[in-house]
């Protein structure tokens, strides 16, 4: 029978690249939309970017654009990279669309009509600086439990402890190092509670959770009434405007699920299918697949706005675990975070499919991540057993094709046929471990069957040509089963099995019936063995990152481009250095006399006597500002430049000039209308020092 089946990952935010930690969800969702596929079932495998929030307005801020074009900018690259993993989707698309406005207004204003919205004054933190409230893992300080410094405001990671923002000790904006105040805010809220009986039937027995989820929700949130969930945020905010209450917006995360919908809605509007037929048809099965930090969110108020809003609800939500790199968290000091460009410029990513589904099972446990393993299950089992089969016999039947009848093989085939229910059943668990063991263990018995057979000893007698074409017959066969089963991880092996054997690998009874008296194509390369020194530096820090406590970059360690990063220019010619030769040699003391620091904008104005100047107000942090003149202004708006961060000369003596004293120098390079000011990375604070 035909099933019809809506597949979702959880919507990666717009503030931040796809990294090895997001792929293990990407690839594992797309792995069970493309078996579905497989299995000629009806999939739609839909996902948006998750583009609102104050991180990503901050942000933008910083940056000196929009939080739009910032958007804009990270779909590009979240597609682009998203793209070289094989991520078949059907539909990518934001949720700062009108499609996901629409479905956001039609769920409120059900709420609205249950009376499940409620309107409350509560006291939340504000950035004096930045203007804004805080969401809590915008502030940092001391955790009120164990004393651990620099903690978030929802949760310590020294001791685990959670508590409410309000509680954090010497609390700090993460934004801009002000000390936050607490302010009044008006909020609307989500009443929970009157779908507390349905939210309990619904986690422990539609079976939509693995038992794991269910028992957790059943002892944590569901053993009291349910709180309600605070879903506006007052302005400034980058998000929707609630249409019936001015000046407040939806949370994130009120929009963000909803941008599911808005994905559908968009892909039937652009394929001519119904939405109903798909989110509103009991016959479809809804799967989410997302990590486990975000349980609370999807099993709880997600099925509560689905529930209001006369949706579907979701057959099932696999939740899986983190990313681990060697037994570690991914961290950035230690080279462990690594983006999935980074990645692409050091390995190929059917490697890492493979490798993901070769650890992955149906439970919530953590992936770990381990180089040696990486490179011994890659080139052991895809290169060793799998593309071993096609190298080690395609050839001997380059001129004759396969045999006209298939030959007697003792029942491999058969056998290798018959495991199909095994694996499709472990796919669908998404037991992909599992699946993978299966698949393995017939590649065991067809090498064991070349072994055996050995037809590069019998290509030596021209009298057993038929012999030769027979056994090749039946190693590409088994191939072929195997390629089939294993198209779900590795799109790109099977497309190129099936171009060898003029047969695409596309459905999965294929399995069921060899190929014989066909010819086969010239055997091209398959896939290449990887190089254990790429994978280990792949996760070595690049000598100019910031090492941890910002050390100075250890000169041991080579400053070797990564491979395919395009070569240094060559100095010399008509090149900016030409133009602006090296100054002559300083002492490091010499370097360390001027002190570097981060510096946040707080003010900015043109100078109207001056024609190069605007006046710049630059906060060090702890209420310390400073006054500088810089001869920026026919290259920066001065209205753009507040909340963005610079570099500044902190202890230059001041200077008096005719507008004014000037109290420092801002960094940039080049000179007059080709100015480009310096900025660090996000997450540095006004004040740091630059070493
Ligand atoms: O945790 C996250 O990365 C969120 N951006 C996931 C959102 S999933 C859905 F609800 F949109
Ligand atoms: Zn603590």
């Amino acid at each position: 029978m035909k099933r019809q089946i809506l597949v979702t990952s959880a919507l990666p935010y717009a503030n931040g690249p796809i990294h090895l930690g997001h792929l293990v969800e990407y690839i594992q969702t797309d792995i069970f939309a493309r078996f579905q596929r497989l299995r000629g079932h009806d999939v739609a495998y839909l996902c948006a970017d998750d583009t609102h929030g104050a991180a990503i307005m901050i942000r933008a801020q910083k940056e000196g654009r929009t939080p739009e074009a910032l958007v804009a900018d990270m779909a590009v690259q979240h597609q682009r990279d998203f793209a070289a993993f094989g991520m078949s989707f059907d539909h990518y698309g934001s949720t700062n669309s009108p499609a996901n406005l629409a479905a956001c207004t039609g769920i409120w204003r059900r709420l609205r009509e249950r009376g499940m919205v409620v309107e409350r004054s509560v006291e939340r933190l504000y950035d004096p600086v930045q203007k804004t409230f805080l969401a809590d893992r915008f502030v940092v300080g001391t955790c009120p439990r164990c004393g651990a410094a620099d903690q978030y405001g929802d949760s310590c990671e020294a001791c685990g402890a959670t508590y409410p923002a309000t509680e954090l000790k010497n609390p700090r904006s993460a934004h801009s190092g002000a000390v936050p105040e607490l302010r009044p805010s008006t909020q609307l809220f989500v009443r929970l509670e009157p779908l507390q009986g349905f939210l309990t039937e619904w986690t422990q027995t539609s079976g939509a959770l693995q038992p794991e989820v269910a028992n957790y929700l059943a002892g944590h949130f569901l053993d009291k009434p349910l709180q309600d969930w605070d879903v506006s945020r007052p302005a400034p905010y980058f998000g929707f405007e609630i249409p019936d209450a001015k000046g407040q917006f939806w949370y994130v995360w009120f929009d963000a699920p909803v941008g599911y919908i808005a994905a559908a809605m968009e892909w039937c509007e652009r394929t001519g299918r119904s939405l109903d037929a798909w989110w509103r048809n009991p016959q479809c099965e809804i799967v989410h697949f997302l990590g486990k930090d975000i349980t609370y969110f999807h099993t709880l108020f997600w099925p509560a706005l689905l529930h209001v809003g006369g949706y579907q609800l979701p057959r099932r939500v696999q939740i899986h675990g983190f990313l681990r790199v060697n037994g570690e968290k991914m961290s950035k000091s230690k080279g462990t975070f690594v983006t999935a460009a980074r990645y692409l410029q050091y390995l190929d990513p059917e490697w890492l499919r493979y490798y993901y589904a070769s650890k992955l099972s149906s439970k919530i446990d953590d992936l770990d991540f381990q180089v040696d393993e990486f490179v011994g299950k890659v080139n052991s089992d895809l290169v060793g057993r799998v593309v071993n089969l096609a190298s080690r016999s395609a050839r001997f039947v380059e001129t004759t094709g396969l045999s006209a009848a298939y030959p007697d093989d003792g029942g491999l085939f058969a056998r290798a046929a018959a495991a199909a229910d095994a694996i499709a059943a472990a796919y669908e668990a998404c037991d992909y471990r599992e699946a993978m063991r299966l698949v393995m263990t017939l590649a065991d018995a067809a090498n064991e069957y070349v072994e055996r057979m050995a037809p590069w000893t019998i290509k030596k007698d021209p009298a057993r040509a038929a012999d030769l074409q027979d056994v090749c017959t039946v190693v590409l066969n088994l191939f072929r089963q195997i390629a089939v089963y294993l198209q779900p991880v590795l799109p790109g092996l099977a497309a190129k099995a099936g171009a060898l054997l003029g047969s695409p690998c596309n459905a999965w009874d294929a399995v069921a019936t060899p190929r014989v008296g066909v010819r086969v194509a010239k055997f091209e390369h398959m896939m290449a063995r990887v190089e254990a020194e790429k994978a280990q530096a792949m996760f070595t820090p690049e000598p100019s990152a910031p090492a941890a406590g910002n050390a100075p970059a250890d000169p041991a360690v080579p400053a070797t481009a990564a491979p395919g990063a395009p070569a240094a220019a060559a100095v010399g010619g008509d090149t900016t250095l030409a133009k602006e030769p090296l100054a002559g040699e300083i002492t490091l003391d010499d370097f360390q006399k001027g002190d570097l620091r981060v510096a946040e904008v707080v003010a900015a104005e043109s100078v109207p006597e001056a024609r190069k100047l605007l006046r710049l107000t630059l906060s060090l942090g702890g209420g310390v500002t400073r006054n500088v003149f810089a001869g920026i202004k026919g290259a920066y708006e001065p209205e753009k430049l507040v909340g963005r961060l610079v570099v500044m000369v902190a202890n230059l003596a001041p200077r008096k000039m005719k507008f004014g004293t000037s109290e420092g120098m801002v960094i940039a390079a080049g000179t007059d209308g080709e100015v480009y000011l310096l900025s660090p990375d996000a997450g540095a604070k006004p004040g740091q020092r630059l070493h």
